[in-house]
């Protein structure tokens, strides 16, 4: 299948079975088409994108003895799954000169995240809460709309969003594992291994792609957009351990942990 296909699949099919559908491939990247900034991707009517405050705040973890609030946990993070899924797509789409084995590699990720997007579901499906029941915000979609290169990219979606989720995964895998939900607990494990491979690609891309001379704490810097910034990419806890997994120097973590070269909250 053309990647080209398959992206335009995850974007413009507003079934959710089809958007989810598996493919393995082999992908082949011949006709790449023009390049197009989607404005929006089609989605079923009960998971059209919402204003913010609309959608429900993430239920403090005091409240997850309450299977009905694990399960709304659950489903705001499918909707953050599907959400990466479309971006990635988007990607595919408005950056079709970019090297063939990003693209491949993109691909290969938007599997993992069609994946993660049905164990939320399901998920939340077990816990009482039907994925679609509540309203779904378009954060990470609005973000992508300022991404102007592919290094925009990997600065904002791999190693900030991605890489804050290193952090999160294992804050929720803990907040489930208080009240006894192994399962959920599982889910946040299988996307915390998966994620690292994530952070990876996108640092492998960064080296691969900044301008030679710059450092990757410069070029990642360049390349955020505000209100993205590096403050955005640590959870509550800072965990090392995953980074160093994903490859990164142990420069970029000492500097992603805000130790060390210039003060990284002066903006904000
Ligand atoms: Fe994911
Ligand atoms: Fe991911």
């Amino acid at each position: 299948m053309e990647l080209r296909e398959f992206a335009d699949r995850v974007l413009f099919s507003a079934d959710l079975e089809t958007k989810l559908a598996p493919e393995r491939g082999p992908f082949t990247d011949v006709n790449s088409g023009p390049a197009e900034r989607v404005p929006l991707p089609a989605r079923p009517p009960n998971l059209q994108f919402c204003e913010r405050k609309e959608s429900p705040a993430m239920p403090h973890p005091d409240t997850f003895g309450d299977p009905l609030r694990r399960g709304v946990a659950h489903h705001i993070m499918a909707n953050h799954e599907l959400q990466a899924l479309e971006v990635m797509a988007w990607v595919l789409r408005a950056f079709p000169d970019a090297p063939t084995a990003f693209r491949l590699g993109l691909a290969g990720v938007m599997g993992d995240e069609q994946r993660h997007t049905r164990l939320h579901m399901q998920r939340c499906h077990e816990l009482g809460v039907e994925f679609g029941t509540l309203k779904v915000n378009r954060y990470f979609w609005g973000k992508a709309q300022q991404f102007g290169s592919v290094l925009d990219y990997l600065a904002g979606l791999p190693l900030t969003f991605e890489g804050c989720n290193l952090d999160h995964t294992l804050e929720f895998e803990e907040w489930f594992l208080a009240v006894g939900d192994v399962k959920s607990a599982g889910v946040m494990r299988a996307i915390h291994h998966d994620e690292i491979g994530h952070v990876g690609f996108g640092w492998r891309w960064l080296k691969a792609l900044k301008e030679a001379g710059q450092s990757e704490w410069e070029a990642y810097q360049s390349h955020l957009h505000w209100p993205l910034r590096p403050e955005k990419s640590r959870g509550k806890t800072f965990h090392r351990g995953p980074r160093q997994a994903a490859g990164m120097s142990d420069e970029f973590i000492d500097r992603l942990e805000g130790r060390g070269g210039e003060n990284l909250s002066q903006d904000g």
